[in-house]
């Protein structure tokens, strides 16, 4: 029997867990909760800051796309995102969370700003370039911590037999880095748990640090 299982319902896609049946079914809304809170409240996000000024909307890589949370705070304030996500159940869920939003009035057009391409961003990356490269890879400090909320104990437990997979979690960190690095016409921003080691154990440029978390500024030498 398959561990975990997507389900279609008429609402919308949902990741089941049959070795967990107490875990909540896992699916994404733009619409509501936090995320609905971010769009509302953009003044306190460090990411946004750590984009730097422009007056144009920058293109953006969000090469480690998840379930697009940080994606649509950039789409928010105006920018163009191109999503990356190398899991195909993270990118069916994400899918659906975007095809929905994208009936809501309110949210289309921030949602048209956002563009989901399925795949390593490692090799997707050679193809693609923009002004920034966003990271948050699932770094392994933070596989025990970062998704500790109920409804997320499912992904992580999928993350968790995904990184299991070939690619040694350092070395597939270190290859992602280095081609951001030649991808990024303009910076690098990666997200680290506040008192981790840097990426690759690389300097940032610069540093935006939060209560839990900081965003790591590599600036491009071509920018
Ligand atoms: C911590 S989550 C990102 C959360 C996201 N920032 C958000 O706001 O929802 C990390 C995601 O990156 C994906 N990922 C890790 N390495 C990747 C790679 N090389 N290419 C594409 N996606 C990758 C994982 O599958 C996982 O879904």
């Amino acid at each position: 029997m398959n561990r975990f299982l997507l389900v279609q319902t008429a609402e919308h896609l949902a990741l089941h867990d049959e070795q967990h049946p107490e875990h909540k079914p896992l699916f994404f809304d733009f619409s509501v909760g936090k995320t609905k809170h971010r769009r509302e409240h953009p003044g306190k996000e460090l990411l946004l800051k750590a984009l730097g000024k422009t007056k144009n909307p920058y293109e953006i890589i969000d090469a480690t796309a998840g379930l697009g949370r940080d994606a649509f705070v950039l789409a928010c304030a105006k920018h163009k995102v191109i999503l990356m996500e190398r899991s195909p159940i993270v990118a069916a869920l994400l899918a659906d969370a975007l095809q929905r939003a994208e009936q809501i009035p309110d949210l289309a057009e921030i949602i048209n700003r956002m563009c989901l391409v399925i795949g390593d961003a490692k090799e997707l990356l050679t193809k693609h370039s923009a002004d920034i490269v966003y990271l948050d890879p699932m770094f392994p400090e933070r596989k025990k911590t970062a998704l500790v909320k109920k409804e997320m104990r499912i992904l992580k437990d999928l993350l968790e037999q995904d990184l299991l997979g070939d690619d040694p979690d350092t070395e597939q960190l270190l290859a992602l880095f280095t081609r951001a690095r030649l991808s990024a016409r303009k910076r690098v921003i990666v997200k680290r748990p506040l008192h981790a080691a840097y990426l690759a154990d690389v300097k940032p440029d610069l540093c935006y640090k939060g209560k839990t978390s900081r965003f790591d500024v590599y600036l491009s030498k071509i920018g």
